[in-house]
């Protein structure tokens, strides 16, 4: 902190900026703060600008929302429409709250642009979320001791899809109206307390006229103020463990390698907030999205096909279409267990987010490992995580490709009880399969880098000896190179201790032990060992081509050329 207070001293600030910051430093100590917050230092990788883009696109959310609060109004009280907006609309009976969003939309100055960058910006938020916790879960960020932080992220991804369906639901058009419907019958299927809970959040029976100020309530409060404060949390976690680095030369668990947050960071991060922004209100200005008035005020009659929800809601849309209903409604002792509802829509999604939330716990367990990891994995080094998630992956997919089954039946002109029953097949076959195959592939591409570190790359140059005997040449890595393909452990499965102690007494917990032992067969039986220096030393001292290769001084495994590295 600065302590002088006198115009004259050589050290005073003299531009507008500098007076500024000394003025507020002398009354708030801020300067040291800032100084040690302007030199951490962060690792640069294109994937890192994942979470910004959630991060940006929120931003947006917020100041275009605060606008839409301005007009819209969340009543459900019904009024006879006589607006500016099409001829179609005029005259109807409606909601107040569906009338307003046609005022916001046909009436109010720029009313329209934020309603459309405040619906592409959710799309998008949703969308860099989902891909951000892609980058976080193959590259293995989420271990030791980002786990908390994967936590968080994950109640995020909730908040995210809570905050999506409870804006969606507000304007009461046909599609929104038709959404709560579905969600009116999926609380009802929880059994003992669905009905009631369905009067309780509904205010009575379904539709009741509560559901969309109590909506709006969620949607501009609740939500928001949750997504905010665990953003705080979530980059306080970020900041305070330092962000993970990709594997590379110099790069270890305890140093950072990477650009001071000032200037450079600064700088990129301002740059990715209007490259957003500017995407954001481009799509808004030119692509239409949500227009109500094309399917008219909320009535449960006029449903039709091509009728779906926001993307990132079509896994549960797809889940209930593809659940048979024959048979799976239960009537006992006079209560009806719906399971042609509650499995799709209930079971399955709690499935879904328990394996997220669970996953980092578990492969720490069956791995054994309590060392904490700054260097990212290579999803390749890890093949059963990346097949896992490939896997998973797989499931979303299906499911949201099934929620658009009636949408392929017609633009493919194909049957759609064909098209449901392929999907039901491909959603127990297709992550199995993709798993498989993932991992394969995985295995394929680790013993790919084997070869390249223990005989180097071809080079398409054939020589002949003296004794006639034909080679082609390798040039072997060069040190970073090989340090990026040799720099993994591949971890074997836990070693337990026996069933029985030397005196021939069963151990307790031998039984729970032996179950993780499985798993982490699973995980890791099949591995493939990174080159050792033995191995490689003798792999040199055979492989006379790699001599013949072009004499190539290997540079020092440096941290990059304009890089700062740090200690952790
Ligand atoms: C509102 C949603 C989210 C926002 C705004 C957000 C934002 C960010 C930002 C800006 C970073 C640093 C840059 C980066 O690594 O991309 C980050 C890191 C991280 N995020 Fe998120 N995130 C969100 C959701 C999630 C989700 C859904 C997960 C996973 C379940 C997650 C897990 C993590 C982890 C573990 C890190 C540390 C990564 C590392 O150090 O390599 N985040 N997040």
């Amino acid at each position: 902190m600065s302590t002088d207070t006198t115009a004259s001293n050589s050290g005073a600030p003299t531009t507008p900026a500098g007076k500024a910051a000394d003025y507020l430093d002398q009354r708030t100590s801020v300067g040291g703060a800032v100084k040690e917050f302007a030199r951490k230092v962060f690792p640069d990788h294109w994937s890192f600008m994942l979470g910004e883009i959630a991060l940006f696109s929120f931003v947006v959310l917020l100041l275009t929302g605060v606008f839409l609060t301005m007009f819209f109004d969340p009543s459900m009280a019904l009024e006879e429409y006589h607006g500016a907006g099409p001829e179609t609309m005029q005259g109807q009976l409606m909601s107040v709250a569906f009338a307003s969003t046609l005022d916001l939309s046909f009436e109010v100055r720029g009313g329209l642009l934020m309603r459309q960058i405040h619906h592409w910006a959710a799309l998008i938020f949703m969308a860099a979320i989902v891909v951000h916790m892609m980058r976080v879960f193959f590259t293995g960020a989420f271990r030791k001791p980002r786990e908390i932080n994967w936590l968080v992220g994950t109640v995020l991804l909730i908040l995210g899809l809570a905050a999506g369906f409870s804006g969606y639901s507000l304007p009461d058009d046909v599609l929104s109206g038709n959404g709560l419907r579905i969600t009116d019958g999926v609380i009802k299927s929880i059994p003992v307390i669905g009905s009631y809970m369905s009067y309780f959040v509904f205010g009575g029976e379904f539709p009741g006229d509560q559901i969309i100020p109590r909506l709006f309530t969620v949607h501009i409060l609740l939500v928001p103020a949750l997504i905010l404060a665990l953003i705080g949390v979530h980059l306080f976690l970020m900041v305070l463990h330092k962000h993970t680095q990709y594997p590379g030369g110099g790069r270890t668990d305890k140093n950072v390698v990477g650009y001071p947050l000032f200037p450079v960071y600064i700088a990129k991060m301002g740059g990715n907030f209007f490259i957003v922004f500017g995407i954001l209100a481009l799509m808004g200005a030119t692509m239409s999205i949500n227009n109500v008035w094309n399917y008219g005020p909320y009535d449960p009659s006029p449903v039709g096909a091509g009728a779906q929800p926001d993307w990132y809601m079509l896994f549960l849309e797809g889940s209930l279409r593809l659940m048979p209903g024959a048979g799976m409604e239960w009537v006992i002792f006079g209560y009806t267990l719906s399971l042609n509802v509650l499995i799709p829509a209930v079971v399955i999604p709690t499935l879904l987010f328990l394996f997220l939330f669970a996953y980092p716990f578990v492969e720490a367990k069956v791995t054994g490992d309590k060392r904490e990891h700054h260097v990212l994995d290579r999803p390749r080094n890890v093949p059963v995580r990346t097949g896992l998630g490939v896997g998973f992956l797989t499931a979303f997919i299906i499911l949201a490709l099934a929620g658009s089954n009636d949408l392929i039946a017609t633009h493919f002109g194909m049957s759609i009880n064909q098209i449901t029953w392929a999907f039901r097949i491909l959603f127990f076959v297709g992550p199995v399969l993709a798993f498989l195959i993932t991992k394969r592939i995985c295995l394929g591409l680790q013993r790919k880098d084997r070869e390249l570190v223990l005989h180097g790359h071809e080079t398409g140059r054939i020589v002949r000896f003296a004794n006639g005997e034909y080679i082609e040449v390798h040039r072997p890595l060069d040190e970073q190179e090989r340090w990026l393909r040799v720099n993994y452990t591949a971890h074997k499965p836990l070693e337990i201790e026996p069933a029985t102690d030397a005196r021939g007494v069963k151990r307790k917990g031998y039984q729970k032990d032996k179950r993780w032992q499985r798993l982490s067969r699973f995980f890791y039986e099949d591995r493939v060992e990174p080159v050792t220096p033995a191995e490689l030393a003798a792999a040199h001292s055979h492989g006379e081509h790699d001599e013949i290769a072009a004499e190539r001084k290997s540079p020092e495994v440096t941290t990059g050329a304009e890089s700062v590295e740090r200690e952790r």
